[in-house]
């Protein structure tokens, strides 16, 4: 049985977007197929293009699994990198990031 958490897409304006998302779906997916604008995923998740980044809130930060190499060294190339910016296709969902709070960048380029 698959099961549900929920995520909270927040955009530069401070408007959240709650929507559900599958275990083991990227939150990049989730994000493109909710309509979260700011998450543009030019390289469809091959880790090649930056522009899924976003900013994960505390506690969730720290349960996710900390960022490979390649998406740490990708993460210097983004637009205002924080020490809280991930790369959305590198974040699977799951019970650990059930109501993840997740903040995107204004513009990605
Ligand atoms: S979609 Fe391109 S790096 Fe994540």
């Amino acid at each position: 049985m698959n099961s549900m958490c929920e995520i909270v897409f927040i955009d530069s304006a401070g408007r959240e977007t709650r929507v559900h998302a599958q275990d083991g779906e990227t939150l990049m997916a989730v994000a493109v197929r909710s309509g979260i604008d700011g998450i543009v995923a030019q390289c469809g998740g091959a880790l090649a293009c930056g522009t899924c980044h976003c900013y994960i809130e505390q506690p969730h930060l720290d349960l996710l699994p900390p960022p490979s190499e390649e998406e740490a060294t990708m993460i210097e190339f983004v637009m205002e990198p924080a020490a809280n910016s991930r790369l959305s296709c590198q974040i699977l969902a799951s019970q650990v990031v059930d109501g993840m709070r997740v903040v995107v960048p204004g513009s990605q380029h």
